[in-house]
């Protein structure tokens, strides 16, 4: 039998207060409906239709440009369907819009666009324990049921009789801490003839697909009820607090999980992982770090406080200092950076090389063992292995119009306060006087000076006096 999922995510998110649509708004960096995407394709269902309506054309253009979220599992890549739902009258007129793609002897598993962190575990588990012609639900107990539809008992049978939305709900329902996730799973025959049965008599005027709930229990069909244990799943996001909270859960499972596979956390709650983090053995992290992308993590490394790596690879025995940032980059074994040091897209360390405070490098390699410990700017620059960068110092890279490189070769010795006006070569151990404008190559080996303003000291000069009088 074949699996289709349904995503819902034609609303607008009116309590958002946006624009923008509210499954485009990011969780962990990326659109909270790119969330459930991934997921549903764990699953490997033959078809996943996305049912779209508020901003429509924004959240399609944004799958478009971004379609390595879709990944092929087992060889197959699933197929998508953009359902678009023209007029949001509720979620069972939501699912009504995909069914005319799905065939007859099918399954539906319906997802919501904003509830983003449901894992494919529990949707596995889910299709397992339920057999072909008996409807699921996925719910849950939760201390603070508010906002969420609650799931209606038999008192004797303790079977779901009906789920109430809370606006609908009596005070007595109202008091029921076990509530919908939304997320069901239903035949597609029975679930097409129950759709065409609800009405919208209720308290928001709209097509509830939970009100299918009544029609099977008149039917006669079984309704199985799956509680979650980890409540964290199921939350919904309807407005900006419960967007934040769904971010804390998300960063506190992959905290946990990155603790259980050996890394120092100083604290799981001030850590954010914004794409894919890769780690090795012994790598200690600070608090306040954002890691953006994909950023790979060597063995012992340590990242010191309030840093950014974004699209990063650190590797063994380095170490990032606090308030540094680094884009696009690679750091090479027994590095340091840092404190406050910013590294740019096309920047390479070279294995022990030292980036010190203040320094910004931009398209630059940086060779083995060479240090630029202080307030630098290197950019589009080869700096080969052994040399020092004194502080202060400047590559001109850039006339305004085009850029050229600097290239120092190994062993060379730049004083400080240098400008090298590139394009120009600093030779093997060549010496540049602190100080210096280097136009033109300087040879290896040599001292180069570059002419400077005599230093004269004015004989008997007294500061300007104050005059007290006044
Ligand atoms: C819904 C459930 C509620 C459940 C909760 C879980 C119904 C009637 N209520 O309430 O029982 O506890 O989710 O989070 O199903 N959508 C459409 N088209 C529409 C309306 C909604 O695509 O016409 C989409 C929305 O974009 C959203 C999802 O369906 O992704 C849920 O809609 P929302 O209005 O947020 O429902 P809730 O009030 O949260
Ligand atoms: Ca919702």
């Amino acid at each position: 039998m074949s699996l289709h999922i349904v995503i819902l995510a034609a609303g607008r998110g009116t309590r958002m207060h946006s624009p923008f649509p509210k499954v485009l708004h990011p969780l962990a960096g990326r659109p909270l409906l790119a969330h459930v995407i991934q997921t549903a394709q764990e699953l490997a269902p033959d078809v996943m239709h996305i049912v779209l309506g508020y901003g429509a054309d924004q959240i399609q253009q944004y799958f478009t440009n971004h379609d390595d979220l879709f990944r092929t599992h087992a060889g197959k890549k699933p197929e998508l369907n953009w359902v678009m739902q023209a007029e949001q009258l509720g979620t069972g007129h939501a699912v009504a819009q995909a069914l005319p793609y799905i065939p007859d002897n099918s399954r539906i598993l319906v997802l919501y666009g904003d509830v983003p962190l449901i894992t494919a575990t529990s949707l596995l588990s889910m299709l397992q324990q339920t057999s072909i012609d008996e409807v699921a639900v996925l719910t849950a107990r939760l201390s603070d049921p508010q906002g969420y539809g609650r799931i209606v008992r038999d008192s004797a049978s303790n079977t779901i009789i009906a789920i109430i939305e809370q606006r609908d709900a009596t005070p007595e329902q109202c008091a029921i801490d076990e509530i919908n996730s939304g997320i069901m799973l239903v035949p597609k025959r029975a679930l097409t003839q129950w759709l065409q049965q609800i009405t919208n008599d209720n308290a928001q005027g709209e097509y509830y697909l939970t009100d299918i709930i009544k029609l099977a229990v008149n039917d006669s069909v079984a309704i199985r009820g799956i509680t979650l244990s980890d409540v964290s799943d199921i939350q919904g996001v309807n407005n900006r607090e419960q967007l934040a909270q769904v971010e804390r859960s998300y960063q506190l499972r992959v905290a946990q999980r990155l603790m259980n596979q050996g890394v120092t956390l100083f604290d799981p709650h001030r850590f954010d992982v914004r794409g894919e983090l890769e780690v090795g053995q012994e790598v200690t992290i600070d608090i306040n770090t954002i890691f953006e992308g994909h950023v790979v993590l060597g063995n012992n490394v340590t990242i010191g406080p309030n840093c950014l790596l974004s699209n990063v690879k650190v590797e063994d025995h380095s170490i990032i200092k606090a308030n540094s940032v680094l884009e696009d980059c690679t750091v090479g074994r027994e590095c340091t950076v840092g404190p406050f040091a910013r590294l740019r897209p096309g920047t390479l360390l070279k294995a022990h090389a030292k980036v010190g405070n203040f320094v910004e490098i931009k398209k630059a390699t940086i060779g083995e063992n060479s240090k630029v410990s202080h307030l630098s700017y290197i950019g589009d620059a080869t700096i080969g292995k052994d040399v020092n960068v004194g502080a202060g110092t400047i590559t001109c890279n850039y006339d305004g119009y085009s850029k050229f490189q600097t290239v120092i070769e190994d062993g060379a010795f730049i004083g400080s306060d240098t400008q090298l006006v590139a394009p120009v070569v600093i030779g093997r151990n060549a010496n540049i006087a602190a100080g210096s404008t280097v136009r033109k190559d300087a040879p290896a080996e040599q001292l180069t000076v570059t002419t400077r303003l005599q230093q004269r000291t004015v004989p008997g000069w007294k500061r300007p006096q104050k005059d007290e009088e006044i």
